[in-house]
């Protein structure tokens, strides 16, 4: 019996921010990723604080912001879909950049040669027979709502969105089929710049940001509170505006799709001990309770105690429980890298801001860049979503970050890729086996693409070679790795054939 249903999606992943470039051009406006610099290979780059945001615009002509160039797919667009069309691709995940179409987000009518660009890259799609999967908002937002609202921290952010998000479905609501509302919505909540364009120190006197302070070191408690209540602030707009155009196009475009986003976490308890487990039972709710909202339309009451334990006080969105049960999302959409374990032991136990820092799992291995590769925790978690929602689930992120450079050959061998892809894939034929209803698979970055932590182009997971640089060196060519050909016979075969 085949392992995948016939129409299976199998594709590949990218972001507008993450690929675009051609920001000068057509009158594309800067979003808050567009002030994200370069800090070196291994250093990640999207928790900016006061100083960072000060430096990178005093700064601007002279450091460097990967994101203004992506991989230039404004102009590669052709070359690249052909690509992913000889691949086999049935689904591309891109998303629109708010930015080239309301350059300052206040705009009250889009620009009209950004509109005609997404309409010629679904054209170049569909001339493929390729469905584009979009996401409406992937880590962006225009630049200037950063100070004026405290990104997403404020609620007269939300009327901007809701006029750009119901655009796009007025627009494009025949040439794409599904949508995504918030890439990874979870991430607000672990780095607030980068998901909702919260600079944590912007207010004078409220905390003194410590001496050495690294992201993802343990939190003096008054720079914990601003953390915790900015980021579960500007989740709770976010989840507002996805609602509301979740609903809009229910009632407008029936023959579309809508689905949420949330960066899926696995968590083992280190020990069997009860309180490990009772602590890796509350981090699995913890990642849950992103989903529930969009999925089932009201917070669960376990977050709710969980925001009088820890503080949080939250400004209510007028109506917002009617909003959340009319805005609920038509499947499940995840990206999933890495498991990861946790100790009820206090003194090895951090938590960086809402989130916990994991522990290294002896049994498993790691990438390049220290995530822990764990397919099997992607079946589980699967089965564990379809017992909880009972709704189809669209793999939407997935793969292996490595360095690479061109052999003797010119070419890239990347076995690692193929294994790390494979043992995932199997998974998924697994968890489907299992009876749940996986109806596609678009691994992250399957054209190399600036990397979202690093800025960098270094950390790479594409089947297809971009010869650029982190400092923007390069032809920008592109060419075939090894993973490309294998990942064209694995789409051919419908997931029979992963040799
Ligand atoms: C997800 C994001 O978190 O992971 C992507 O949705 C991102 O935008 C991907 O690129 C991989 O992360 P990184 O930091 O390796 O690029």
């Amino acid at each position: 019996m085949a392992r995948f249903p016939k129409n299976f999606l199998w594709g590949g992943a990218t972001s507008a921010a993450q690929i675009e470039g051609g920001r000068c051009q057509d009158g594309k406006g800067l979003s808050h990723l567009d002030y994200v610099y370069y800090r070196g290979p291994k250093a990640p780059c999207n928790f900016m604080l006061k100083r960072d945001l000060e430096k990178a615009k005093a700064e601007e002509a002279t450091l460097n912001f990967p994101n203004r160039r992506g991989i230039d797919f404004f102009h590669h667009y052709k070359e690249d879909i052909a690509l992913l069309a000889e691949m086999g691709f049935r689904s591309f995940r891109m998303s629109i950049s708010w930015t080239r179409l309301f350059p300052t987000g206040l705009e009250e009518t889009p620009d009209p040669e950004g509109v005609r660009f997404y309409h010629d890259v679904f054209a170049e799609l569909h001339r493929y027979g390729i469905e584009p999967l979009v996401t409406m908002i992937h880590y962006e937002m225009p630049i200037g709502f950063v100070e004026k609202y405290d990104g997403w921290v404020s609620p007269e952010i939300i009327p901007h969105c809701y006029r750009y998000l119901k655009f796009l479905i007025d627009e494009y609501k025949d040439e794409v089929k599904y949508w995504l509302t918030f890439n990874e919505i979870n991430m607000v909540c672990a780095v607030p710049y980068l998901g909702g364009g919260i600079v944590l120190d912007r207010y004078d006197g409220e905390f003194e940001i410590p001496r050495g302070f690294k992201p993802f070191a343990p939190l003096p408690p008054d720079m914990a509170k601003r953390w915790n209540n900015a980021s579960h602030q500007a989740l709770h707009h976010q989840f507002i505006a996805s609602a509301m155009i979740v609903k809009y196009a229910h009632e407008t475009a029936p023959q579309c799709l809508v689905g949420n986003m949330f960066n899926l976490h696995h968590m083992y308890p280190e020990t069997p001990s009860p309180q490990d487990a009772l602590r890796a039972h509350e981090e699995h709710e913890f990642n849950r309770f992103f989903c529930d909202v969009m999925a089932k339309g009201s917070y669960p009451a376990w977050i709710r105690s969980w925001y009088r334990k820890n503080g949080v006080e939250i400004q209510w969105y007028d109506g917002y429980e009617e909003i959340l049960a009319q805005g609920k999302v038509d499947f499940i959409s995840l990206s999933y890298y890495l498991s990861s374990i946790v100790t009820a032991d206090p003194e090895r136990q951090e938590r960086v801001g809402s989130f916990i820092r994991t522990l290294h799992n002896p049994y498993l291995e790691t990438s390049d860049f220290g995530w822990q590769i764990d397919p099997t925790a992607l079946r589980i978690s699967l089965n564990d979503l379809r017992d909880r929602y009972g709704l189809p689930i669209y793999i939407v992120e997935n793969g292996i970050g490595a360095f690479e450079e061109p052999g003797e050959d010119g070419k890239i061998h990347d076995g690692y890729r193929i294994s790390y892809l494979r043992s995932h894939i199997e998974a998924i034929a697994d968890a489907i086996e299992d009876g749940v209803d996986v109806i596609g698979y678009t691994p992250w970055g399957c054209i190399d693409l600036v990397s979202c932590s690093l800025v960098s182009m270094s950390k790479r997971y594409g089947f297809v070679y971009v010869d650029a640089d982190d400092q923007g060196n390069g032809t920008y060519d592109r060419s075939r790795k090894d993973s490309f050909y294998w990942y064209k016979k694995v789409i051919a075969s419908n997931g029979e054939d992963l040799d």
